[in-house]
């Protein structure tokens, strides 16, 4: 394990925020990974992990030994008729993963192409689109506990999937490091394209009912992402910025009063606002301040054009809460992780 001192994080976040590290490392195994946690208690530092680093945000220098997941490795595991168990290193990036997949025609994880971040970072929050999350096709994890160092197994059911949300966020938040997931793939796919314009894009690739697989809608998925959603490769940004919120259905039918076409998804616990739709009504869409900004197309994402800092950004999501909670009595939760 090589101990690197004061370097820049910034070809570790997406948001290309120029910070430094005090101490940085990369891992590319459990023992590894050991030792740096070792490190970190006899020099009695913080510690940092960091996966793809595509759902944080960076507001200042880590006081901290930074270590980069760099856990490689795809194998089968287990095979039946009908599934694929496949267990995957954690630093292994997302979507080369789902590329993977879909050339073995290992189904389930199609809806979800070309999501920033590495598979380690992918059950931490339930990662989701398209109408799939993670949690569907999740068989378990191997996470090392930072405290007795030993390696543990969580199921679907330790890890208490929410929205965006695991026990890895909450409970456990700060306790383990994910080293592997094994993912439940299946062999007789079931297509999912009833959420929003992945039928569209379908139809308008010329793909029928009788012709669909789950590449192409693979590559549907790919289209719709990259007219939306800035590619961080070029414009800094962490994906959705905000989580949709999810309001009671009195305080729903009451803004329907004075906003006839507020969009509301039933859920069990209430009734589920898209942000971008708030953020836009605000006047927020498109808007920019010097370097960052609120992205044209999806105003859930900010981003960051040239040598934005964390701070900056961080003020601009507290004032578009701000202006939400006054005009829609809404409180935005943030999804990336402030650093
Ligand atoms: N909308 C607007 N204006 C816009 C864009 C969207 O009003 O400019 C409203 C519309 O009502 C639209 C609704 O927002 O129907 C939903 O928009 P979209 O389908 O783009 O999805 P989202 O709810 O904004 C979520 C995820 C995305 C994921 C998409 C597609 C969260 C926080 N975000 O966004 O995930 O790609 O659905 O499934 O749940 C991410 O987490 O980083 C991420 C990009």
């Amino acid at each position: 394990m090589k101990i690197q001192e004061n370097i820049s994080l910034k070809p570790y976040n997406t948001f290309q925020i120029d910070k430094k590290a005090r101490f940085f490392t990369k891992v590319k195994s459990k023992e590894e990974l050991v030792e740096a946690i070792e490190f970190s208690k006899t020099m009695n530092i913080p510690l940092l992990f960091l996966g793809g680093g595509s759902n944080i945000l960076i507001t200042k220098d880590v006081f901290a030994l930074v270590v980069k997941i760099d856990i490689n490795g795809i194998e089968v595991t287990k095979e039946n008729d009908d599934h694929v168990w496949v267990r995957v290193g954690a630093g292994e990036i997302w979507h080369e993963f789902v590329l993977k997949a879909i050339q073995n025609q290992w189904a389930g994880i199609e809806n979800l192409s070309l999501i920033p971040g590495t598979v380690g970072a992918s059950p931490m929050q339930n990662i989701g689109a398209y109408g799939v999350e993670i949690k569907e096709v999740f068989d378990h994890l191997e996470a090392i506990n930072r405290g007795t160092l030993k390696s543990e197994l969580f199921d679907s059911q330790k890890c208490n999937f929410g929205y965006r949300e695991s026990i890895f966020k909450n409970k456990e938040k700060d306790n383990y490091v994910i080293t592997h997931v094994t993912f439940k793939l299946s062999k007789k796919p079931k297509f999912n394209i009833s959420y929003g314009a992945i039928n569209e894009t379908l139809k308008e690739m010329g793909i029928s009912d009788d012709q669909l697989n789950i590449k192409a809608i693979s590559d549907a998925v790919i289209s719709i992402r990259e007219s939306k959603l800035p590619n961080p490769k070029e414009i800094g940004n962490a994906g959705s910025f905000f989580k949709n919120p999810t309001i009671s259905s009195e305080q729903f039918e009451e803004l329907k009063k004075q906003y006839p076409d507020i969009p509301g998804y039933s859920q069990e616990t209430g009734i589920k606002v898209p942000a971008a739709w708030l953020i836009e009504k605000s006047g927020w869409k498109g808007k920019t301040f010097g370097p960052i900004g609120v992205h044209k197309r999806q105003p859930l994402v900010l981003v960051n054009y040239g040598n934005g800092d964390g701070e900056t950004i961080k003020a601009l999501a507290e004032r578009i809460q701000k202006d939400i909670k006054e005009k829609f009595n809404i409180l935005l939760s943030p999804e990336v992780n402030f650093i």
